[in-house]
């Protein structure tokens, strides 16, 4: 099985192989009761929930790792911006959505990017931040990162945009990071008008008065 995945992680059939497990995942977490980390199955429906809901059609993602939420989810939006830092990722992705042309693969580190693409939006976005803010394996990870891309979406000139972040887990205030406390206290005060919560391990922050 190892040597299978080995070999499949080098083809670009890798992002299927890895859809097959999906739904075994989310049984399995159901199964032990719903720990913290909750399967990628509901992490695409709660996307699509949170799309439908605020009427969002455009969609930005940290973090494209092998195109799996992308996949899941391209039916449910006009047009998606997808962000890696890893290059190989990065061409992986590109190749096997370039013949979508609403998706767009955007290489580069999400701090730097993020901001330079909410520059050209003129709508509200649904945010999927999703770039292993607190380490990812082999990459050097900047703390400050996430405070620089949630200040950016935040003060950006269209209101209406929706925050999707995973691994809320991570804000516990070890190692640099932030506390949800902290966070939901800096926006309260900074960005009021936002409402501020955490669910099955996903950070929401939705605009408080609904569009
Ligand atoms: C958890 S995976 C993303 C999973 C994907 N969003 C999904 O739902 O299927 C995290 C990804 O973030 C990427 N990453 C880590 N640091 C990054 C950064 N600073 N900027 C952009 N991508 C980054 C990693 O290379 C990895 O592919």
């Amino acid at each position: 099985m190892k040597a299978l995945r080995k070999f499949l992680r080098r083809t670009l059939w890798y992002g299927v192989f890895k859809r097959l497990g999906h739904y075994p995942d989310y049984w399995y977490w159901q199964l032990r009761g719903k720990p913290i980390r909750s399967p990628h199955l509901l992490k695409q429906r709660t996307v699509r929930e949170y799309g439908e809901k605020y009427g969002l059609r455009l969609l930005i993602e940290t973090g494209t790792y092998y195109g799996e939420m992308i996949s899941a989810v391209k039916n449910s939006f006009d047009r998606i911006y997808s962000v890696e830092k890893d290059p190989a990722l990065a061409h992986r992705a590109a190749r096997i959505f370039a013949r979508d042309p609403k998706i767009q693969i955007l290489e580069g580190d999400s701090q730097q990017v993020l901001p330079a693409l909410l520059k050209s939006l003129a709508q509200p976005a649904l945010f999927w931040l999703d770039a292993g803010y607190y380490g990812w394996a082999g990459l050097e990870s900047d703390k400050r990162r996430l405070s620089v891309e949630l200040e950016a979406i935040l003060r950006h000139a269209v209101k209406g945009h929706v925050i999707l972040m995973d691994d809320a887990h991570g804000l516990d205030g070890k190692r640099g990071a932030l506390t949800i406390g902290d966070l939901k206290s800096r926006i309260d005060s900074e960005f009021p008008g936002h409402h501020v919560e955490v669910k099955y391990d996903i950070l929401r922050v939705t605009p408080s008065a609904q569009p």
